[in-house]
């Protein structure tokens, strides 16, 4: 059987169906750095290719000190992973439970993990009539109801709201008053200058964050993520990962990306201006409603008359991909999300977009 997911950044199974190489796909599906790998990063893995005749360093001790050192915490606060798909592929085993709950939409990777480990999943849905805010007050009763484990994305994806520092105060402390287990995917955090939860989920023994390197440090071909928590839980956590699978290049370019800063400052500066062009742009088409974003990609919802299916359809002939929202649970088929490209491609996705709807 073959294996099918519905995510963006698909772009090998698109380019076959289009019989065009890859490199020729505009890929605003899967929302990366449009500046990409850090140098530094690319000449640590230039240079580590010898290393490949030995096996990885299972203890990740030199990337847990650049991430100490990057989030001024602990090494003995962080678990390392092939992504953070890794994680929330390994968290359903090691936590006590059958009952999820999954604030959405959202990635929906959570709920083919918990599956797998035969948790019951519910859903939590927040309404883009309401901004994608939580309703704290309504949240309140269906924790006390009786569930095990949380999953909340902050900043939100699809949606891109950074939800305040008060509102995961006030989620957490829902959770912690139901014995809920809050699991935070931070994976878009590194885009927003501040806002993760992490001093407080390094104290708490109910509560871890997830972070991905693939989005902000641009490697998701190279697979590369962690998890802030209390140094308890990372051990046990760590015991679930088999013993290699984070290997030398990715240990050896997640390091280096993280002491980046200039390109890691570029990279912030350059999203947040081309992220503001690219929402002005699409601003101009009536047919349009732009949610407010904090990060690197703009969820659209397109007015009745043309669904996102059909919209990503007609942009493919010119080999551009959007992520169609439609199977996101709580969005209908009238949402697509665009990941913030460079300013040359950000406006070729504009003139095509003007050649549509002109028609
Ligand atoms: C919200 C969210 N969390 C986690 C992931 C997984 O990221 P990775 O496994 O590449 O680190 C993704 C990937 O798209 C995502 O969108």
């Amino acid at each position: 059987m073959s294996r099918s997911y519905d995510h963006g950044g698909n772009i090998f199974t698109v380019a076959r169906t289009l019989g065009v190489p890859p490199d020729q796909i505009l890929d605003f599906s899967a929302s990366i750095n449009p500046l990409g790998i850090s140098p530094m990063a690319r000449s640590a893995l230039i240079s580590s290719i010898d290393s490949l005749m030995h096996y990885p360093d299972t203890s990740h001790a030199v990337l847990k000190q650049a991430l100490a050192a990057y989030h001024r915490l602990s090494p003995a606060c962080f678990t390392i992973a092939n992504g953070s798909t890794e994680l929330i592929y390994n968290l359903p085993a090691m936590l006590p439970g059958k009952k999820a709950l999954i604030i959405s939409p959202s990635f929906s990777e959570y709920v083919r993990a918990l599956r797998q480990h035969q948790w019951d999943v519910e859903h939590f849905v927040l309404s883009p009539e309401n901004n994608f805010t939580i309703d704290t007050d309504k949240l309140e009763p269906v924790l006390a109801g009786g569930v095990d484990l949380l999953f909340f994305c902050n900043p939100g994806n699809p949606n891109g709201m950074l939800y305040p520092n008060e509102v995961i105060d006030r989620v957490a402390t829902l959770c912690r008053a139901a014995g809920t287990f809050l699991v935070l995917d931070e994976a878009f955090m590194d885009f927003c200058e501040e806002g993760s939860a992490k001093q407080a989920v390094v104290e708490s023994s109910g509560a871890m964050i997830l972070r991905s390197m693939t989005k902000f440090f641009g490697i998701p071909g190279l697979r590369l993520g962690y998890a802030i928590s209390n140094s308890a839980l990372a051990e046990r956590l760590d015991a679930l990962g088999g013993p290699w699978s984070v290997n030398t290049l990715a240990l050896a370019a997640g390091t280096a990306a993280l002491q980046d800063a200039r390109h890691n400052n570029e990279s912030l500066e350059y999203v947040s201006h081309e992220r503001d062009e690219l929402q002005a742009g699409l601003q101009r088409f009536s047919q349009f409603k732009i949610y407010p974003s904090n990060v690197n990609y703009l969820l659209v919802e397109i007015a009745a008359g043309m669904t996102s299916r059909e919209l990503k359809e007609l942009l493919l002939p010119h080999g551009i991909l959007i992520r169609d929202c439609a199977s996101f649970t709580g969005l209908s088929g009238q949402f697509f999300r665009v990941a913030v490209r460079s300013a040359a491609d950000n406006k070729r996705l504009l003139d095509c977009l003007g050649s549509i709807f002109a028609r």
